[in-house]
């Protein structure tokens, strides 16, 4: 062979691998509204950046007349490029050969690419559309899926670890991205379930359609498996460019300093954002807005358990992640769903250096039979672990409701919080004023002549007690009450303060959070 038909060879066998499973089932794949491995990465990654590796790789199975079908590069494209210029390590599953089904060499090419990227210290992302294990090759299939689990659990809290769901995803398929930082779903054209609608339909004899079972939809709003949706692939694909803005390379980094607007800014409006009835919600996302850098919050879990906010945002250039009670919906309570979230997020960003500021207005823990029976104890506890283990720098604004064992969970002081504020609307104690006085004045409130007015006037003596910041502000127990215009200034101040921060858990294996 010549030099030059050498080359050939080379080419036609790239071209070979680049078409996957061939023009027709691209088509398909097109029609059903979906864009082809290749094509997504040319929309996730910075323009020309990927380098593929194994692109000639191809399966080894000969059973079910799988040696006729053999595809240049298998069912994955792999290997590495950057997102604004910062290296990512990638896969992109290739429905158009076997369906994206995972076979052995499928699930190497994978474990290839995340044994570098835990080297050389750079986020993982991967975009599954896949039919799942791949049926002919039996237990090696099954086999190379635990390999990725292994991998994935070896490196959370190593390197950030993305999934993007652009396709089925079903079966055991589902625990890789399960077991990775952030899940991204699109709308209408993903779906993620351990087991499908014909299986619903023999075991329970319910009739249920892919969407209805494991749509974005269900997964952003009602399990919180899908930590963002979007409309369209290319949304997906963006929601996760900007994601990674916010995150370190790995747990030895910490993340870009990106400079923001005026560090002094003061705002007003903060000053009267607080309704005078207390019991009128608001929405904290407003105060988050007028805070944080050029008013720029990335939300996660937006849908999900909206009773609290969490998200990323910078603070005088500083990357942060924000966890906030919600009073404008089911005022700010904390529930099961509301706990998970926001001690998962309070636990990724503890892993990556990312320092969590918590917004306070919260009247408790939400009562009733249903979150008793299904474990807001646990729950509860986890968010409370979450806290207490992370040793990043921590910042509290009370801005009004810190109630009962919510006031120690939601960052305080007494849990190792560097820095606490309040704004004087603040009221810190164990119960809102009119349960309290239900409690502690029940036979003097039964014994009165005119109860209405006694009440009335131990909620008034209560609240002059109690529902204020003094009380906690003497003992120190947060370390200034201040105007809430300047609270930007104040929070970017002490995030400067805290840079040099150093803190350690005791030397254990590792701790036993309550899951
Ligand atoms: C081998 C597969 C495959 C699989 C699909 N294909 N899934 N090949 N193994 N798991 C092939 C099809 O034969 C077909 O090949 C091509 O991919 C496209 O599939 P279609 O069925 O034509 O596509 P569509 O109608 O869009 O349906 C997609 C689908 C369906 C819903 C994903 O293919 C499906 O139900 N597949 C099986 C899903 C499943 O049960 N997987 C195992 C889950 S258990 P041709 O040649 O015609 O193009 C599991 C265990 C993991 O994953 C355990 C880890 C712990």
């Amino acid at each position: 062979m010549s030099e030059n038909s050498k080359i050939q060879q080379l080419n036609d066998m790239r071209v070979k691998s680049h078409l996957g499973g061939g023009q027709v089932r691209i088509d398909a794949q097109h029609k059903k509204g979906r864009l082809t491995a290749r094509e997504r990465l040319d929309l996730l990654l910075d323009k020309g950046s990927f380098r593929e590796v194994d692109a000639f790789v191809v399966h080894r199975t000969t059973d079910f007349g799988l040696d006729e079908q053999k595809y240049t590069g298998d069912s994955v494209v792999t290997g590495w490029g950057t997102i604004e210029g910062r290296l990512v390590y990638v896969f992109s599953q290739d429905f158009t050969v076997f369906g994206g089904s995972l076979g052995e060499v499928h699930a190497e090419k994978i474990c290839k690419i995340m044994d570098m990227a835990m080297k050389n210290g750079a986020p993982v992302i991967g975009l599954n559309d896949s039919g799942g294990a791949r049926i002919q090759e039996g237990v090696v299939a099954l086999g190379g899926y635990a390999d990725i689990f292994l991998r994935n659990t070896m490196a959370s809290g190593v390197i950030p670890q993305i999934s993007a769901i652009m396709g089925p995803c079903a079966g055991g398929a589902v625990y890789s991205p399960a077991l990775t930082d952030f899940i991204f779903m699109t709308r209408n054209t993903s779906y993620m379930f351990v087991t499908g609608p014909d299986v619903v339909k023999t075991v329970t004899h319910e009739e249920v359609t892919q969407e209805e079972l494991g749509g974005a939809s269900v997964h952003s709003e009602k399990s919180g498996v899908c930590h963002l949706a979007a409309d369209s692939e290319a949304d997906t694909l963006y929601l996760i460019r900007k994601l990674l803005a916010y995150l370190p390379q790995n747990n030895m980094e910490d993340p870009p300093f990106v400079p923001g607007d005026d560090p002094l800014r003061m705002e007003e409006e903060l000053n009267s954002i607080i309704p005078d009835d207390p019991n009128k919600p608001y929405d904290i996302k407003d105060v988050i807005h007028k805070i944080v850098d050029d008013g720029q919050f990335y939300e996660i879990h937006e849908n999900f358990a909206p009773n609290i906010v969490v998200g990323f945002a910078r603070l005088g250039g500083h990357s942060i992640g924000i966890v906030a009670n919600q009073p404008a919906v089911l005022a700010g309570v904390l529930d099961i769903d509301a706990s998970e979230k926001g001690a998962r997020f309070v636990r990724f960003c503890d892993s990556f250096n990312i320092p969590i500021l918590t917004f306070e207005d919260v009247p408790g823990f939400l009562p009733g039979t249903n979150q008793e029976h299904h474990g807001i104890i646990r729950s509860g506890a986890k968010l409370l672990y979450a806290y207490c283990e992370a040793t990043v720098p921590k910042l509290t604004v009370i801005t009004r409701k810190a109630y009962g064992g919510a006031y120690c969970v939601m960052s305080s002081k007494h849990i190792r919080s560097d820095v606490n504020l309040a704004w004087p609307t603040s009221e810190i104690a164990v119960m809102g004023p009119e349960g309290a006085v239900n409690i502690i004045f029940r036979k003097e409130l039964d014994a009165a002549d005119d109860p209405v007015k006694r009440k009335a006037e131990l909620v008034a003596d209560y609240k002059e007690k109690f529902a204020n910041p003094y009380v906690a502000a003497q003992r120190g127990y947060i370390d200034d009450v201040i105007e809430p215009k300047e609270t930007r200034p104040r929070l970017i101040n002490a995030l400067e303060m805290l840079s040099n921060k150093r803190d350690a858990n005791p030397a254990k294996k590792h701790g036993n959070i309550p899951l």
